[in-house]
């Protein structure tokens, strides 16, 4: 079984794609690590966010493990590593560069100690339009800006790092109009859709799994 679960940031697609994993035996892809090693990897670089040719050669010689070592990287989910991610993400030759290795997960989907799961599921942008256009089930999770705002304002609270909430809003509205001006990050025509803004992660979870079931 292929799930995909895209939407904005912070609107709660990791936390419902971790649950999900965990009941049904799933081996789960958080896509939007692969652009949070590239852009981390230029910020360790110091290469301009701008630049288009190193970005590229970064995503293409991106491997499993170092992305899960530069994922222990303080910065990998920080304000500055989420811009950096997001600035890489809108570059074409980046997102090309980055298929196959996501695409190659479903095909033989098993978990952090090799063994075998019983399928896949995706959390990010564009997984099932782009990645797995095929997937069995396809969410679409959302949330008002305001609400995604102040979830990343408390996550970043609960770390310990220095976050103004403002900031982190006026961020979300930049990432948001940069995530869905490329093709593929609009929902599937197939996706069903959730807003999170006042549902608890719990509703949301319970749903999700009727859905599941009656497929
Ligand atoms: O989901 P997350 O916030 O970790 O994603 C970081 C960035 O990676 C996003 O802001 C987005 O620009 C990019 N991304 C993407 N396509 C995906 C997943 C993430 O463009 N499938």
């Amino acid at each position: 079984m292929i799930i995909t679960i895209d939407g904005p940031a912070a609107a709660g697609k990791g936390t419902l794609a971790s649950k999900l994993a965990l009941k049904y035996n799933l081996a789960y892809f958080d896509t939007g690590m692969v652009y949070r090693a590239v852009g981390l990897e230029m910020l360790l670089a110091q290469n301009s966010l701008e630049d288009v040719e190193k970005a590229e050669k970064l995503a293409q010689s991106l491997t499993f493990p170092r992305m899960i070592e530069l994922s222990k990287n303080p910065d990998f989910r920080s304000l500055e590593g989420s811009k950096a991610a997001s600035s890489v993400a809108a570059m074409p030759g980046v997102r090309s560069a980055l298929l196959l290795m996501q695409q190659n997960f479903s095909q033989n989907p098993v978990f952090a100690d090799g063994s075998k799961a019983d399928g896949a599921i995706y959390d990010g942008r564009d997984t099932g339009t782009v990645i797995c256009p095929h997937a069995d089930i396809k969410f679409f999770v959302t949330a008002s800006p305001e609400v995604r705002a102040m979830r990343r304002f408390k996550e970043y609270e609960s770390k310990g790092q220095k976050a103004d909430y403002n900031e982190v809003l006026e961020q979300t509205i930049e990432r948001d109009a940069r995530d869905y001006a490329r093709e593929g990050s609009q929902p599937a025509q197939d996706a069903i859709h959730f807003d999170t803004s006042d549902m608890s992660i719990e509703e949301v979870f319970e749903k999700a799994c009727k859905i599941i079931e009656n497929r």
